[in-house]
């Protein structure tokens, strides 16, 4: 196989960054979002201002740090990224915004991580550009306003239902869902990653690991690099039946489903007949935090329409049946 040693070593955790798109035309699919992100940015740069604040929200692995990215590029601002589990109390946010370099995005992700105590003091930064600050204690304290450099704040997030609705309604730039991706756009996206990487990967190879990727293009970009590994480790070209081979032993089956899924769904089945059960109960039986569950393993599971949410719990459908029949009896 023809992949360069250096590209062979690349630690996993930078799997992200080095397959992250520098460009707009490089983020395949999502056309909507990115048009129309592009408007704001376009008009804000046309009146030579900042751009509203945008938010985005979507599974993990969908593209939402990468929009971050794409953002600061196209203002030509400086980017400083941060977290909402890293903001703990008002002196991180205040040190984090008055330190800001003029016209900076500011992406704050995992944002409904972010305390009400916080959230409030955010509000009067991104209406008016001005952090209260509150000064002495009792009845002596007294509240400064203390004005910020412009910024844009771009917000991340899994769980936009957990953000409050003050907080929400203050992304005036937009909120964008960014939704699973479709295969067409998978394939797309694993073509280029293998040209990055060095890789010789024919169509077969690249529809085959497309067709696991559970619709999200980090899983796939990790599936790549798995099966290449494997390919390396054989000594064998990349290939669909090579491809089979290296899922069958990760334990991915054709569908880019796992045994973790699959004891989801027996369980759904077997535990709860089938549900309505809801999606505490279904985590207390698999042993994982509820979010795990509903932020992982269902989207994914919900897009197949091997299960569906009902106002009373999950249902597993005639077609998560099905598949599970099919499993089991191989
Ligand atoms: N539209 C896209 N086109 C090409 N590659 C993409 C696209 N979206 C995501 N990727 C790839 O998937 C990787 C993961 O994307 P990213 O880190 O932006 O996801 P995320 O939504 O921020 O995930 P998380 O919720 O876990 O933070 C990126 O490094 C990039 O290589
Ligand atoms: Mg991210």
């Amino acid at each position: 196989m023809s992949t360069p040693p250096e590209k062979s070593s690349l630690p996993a955790a930078s799997l992200d960054a080095a397959l992250r798109p520098a460009s707009w035309d490089e983020y395949v699919g999502q056309a909507q979002v990115k048009a129309s992100i592009r408007i704001s940015l376009d008009a804000a740069k046309k009146r030579g201002s900042m751009p509203e604040h945008l938010l985005f929200y979507g599974p993990p692995g969908v593209g939402k740090t990468t929009l971050a990215h794409l953002v600061a590029a196209t203002l030509e601002s400086p980017l400083k990224t941060t977290s909402g589990v890293a903001i703990e109390r008002a002196g991180d946010l205040a040190a984090i915004l008055t330190n800001l370099d003029p016209n900076t995005v500011l992406f704050i992700d995992e944002i409904h991580r972010l305390s009400r105590k916080i959230e409030e003091l955010l509000y009067p930064a991104l209406e008016s550009g001005h952090l209260d600050i509150i000064l002495g204690k009792g009845p002596s304290a007294r509240t400064v306003e203390l004005a910020l450099p412009p910024f844009t704040l771009v917000g991340a997030t899994t769980r936009v239902a957990e953000l409050s609705g003050p907080l929400r309604s203050r992304f005036g730039g937009g909120t964008y869902q960014l939704d699973l991706y479709g295969d067409e756009d998978l394939r797309a996206i694993i073509r280029r990653s293998a040209a990055l990487l060095g890789l010789d990967a024919p169509e077969e190879t690249i529809a085959s690991i497309a067709a696991r990727s559970r619709a999200t293009p980090r899983v796939g970009n990790a599936l790549l690099k798995r099966v290449r590994d494997y390919a390396e480790v054989h000594e064998k070209p990349l290939s669909s039946a090579l491809t089979d081979e290296a899922c069958e032993l990760f334990g991915i089956d054709a569908l880019g489903l796992t045994k973790d899924d699959r004891r989801y769904l027996s369980t759904l089945l077997e535990g709860f007949r089938g549900g309505p059960a809801g999606v505490r109960a279904i985590a207390a039986a698999l042993h994982e935090e509820p979010e795990t569950v509903e932020h992982v393993y269902e989207p994914y599971l919900l897009r197949l329409g091997f299960i569906e949410r009902s106002p009373r719990g999950r249902i597993l459908t005639m077609k998560g049946r099905e598949y599970l029949d099919a499993t089991t009896k191989n």
